[in-house]
């Protein structure tokens, strides 16, 4: 089955906790949380203070935290301990990352690995034994709302060629029109933001989801 994890960047700030209780109505199989220092991408958006409170509130739901910073390791623990449960790094970040793989899962969540649409699926190979899902970003990390960049599909193709295992999931301007495109490729979880937060019925593209694989 393939899972939805919407990304709440496309929420309404002032109205999270409703929203994401929408989302769990509709069928979201996780919560995708955008981490940003306005460093590593050119925008901020909220820390693990948020991440807490959205376990807390939300118990049962599996919170997928998406790390886009210059120094991840500083905030495993942070993220870990306010409930995440999974982590993802950029293989572009500072930081040893099979040590940081090592301590999300030692920690006990999900350990993934992601790569900016520009950096070569061969920079994550070394790495695919201690990630538990590859993350594939499929616009420039920062902002959601952007064109989906289909030529990254190759990636997922190569990775399930090679007999990884793991969870793929696809970041970025993915829609109800090209969800099929990364099922097809082999992806396993969808982020969805801005198609999902503005579709007129959520649960209508959660069941879409539902049917692909
Ligand atoms: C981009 C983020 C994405 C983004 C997805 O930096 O990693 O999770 O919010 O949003 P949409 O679906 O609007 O592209
Ligand atoms: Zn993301």
């Amino acid at each position: 089955m393939i899972k939805l994890a919407p990304s709440i960047l496309a929420a309404d700030m002032m109205n999270m906790g409703a929203d994401i209780q929408k989302v769990l109505d509709a069928g979201a199989d996780w919560i995708h949380l955008d981490i940003m220092d306005g460093h590593f991408v050119p925008n901020f958006s909220y820390g693990p203070a948020l991440c807490a409170r959205i376990c807390k509130q939300f118990p049962q739901a599996f919170v997928d935290v998406h790390l886009m910073l210059d120094q991840p390791f500083k905030y495993l623990d942070a993220f870990i301990g306010a409930g995440a449960k999974a982590v993802t790094v950029h293989v572009e970040a500072d930081g040893d990352m099979r040590n940081m793989l090592r301590l999300i899962r030692e920690k006990g969540a999900m350990s993934g690995i992601t790569l900016r649409p520009g950096t070569p699926v061969s920079h994550i190979i070394p790495y695919l034994d201690e990630a538990d899902m590859v993350l594939i970003m499929t616009v420039e990390p920062g902002f959601g709302g952007q064109k989906f960049k289909e030529e990254q599909m190759e990636k997922i193709m190569r990775l399930r060629e090679m007999g990884y295992k793991g969870e793929i999931s696809v970041d970025g301007g993915v829609s109800m029109q090209n969800a099929h495109i990364c099922a097809e490729a082999g992806a396993s979880v969808l982020v969805m933001g801005t198609a999902l937060f503005g579709a007129p019925d959520m649960k209508a593209v959660s069941e879409h989801v539902r049917r692909l694989g």
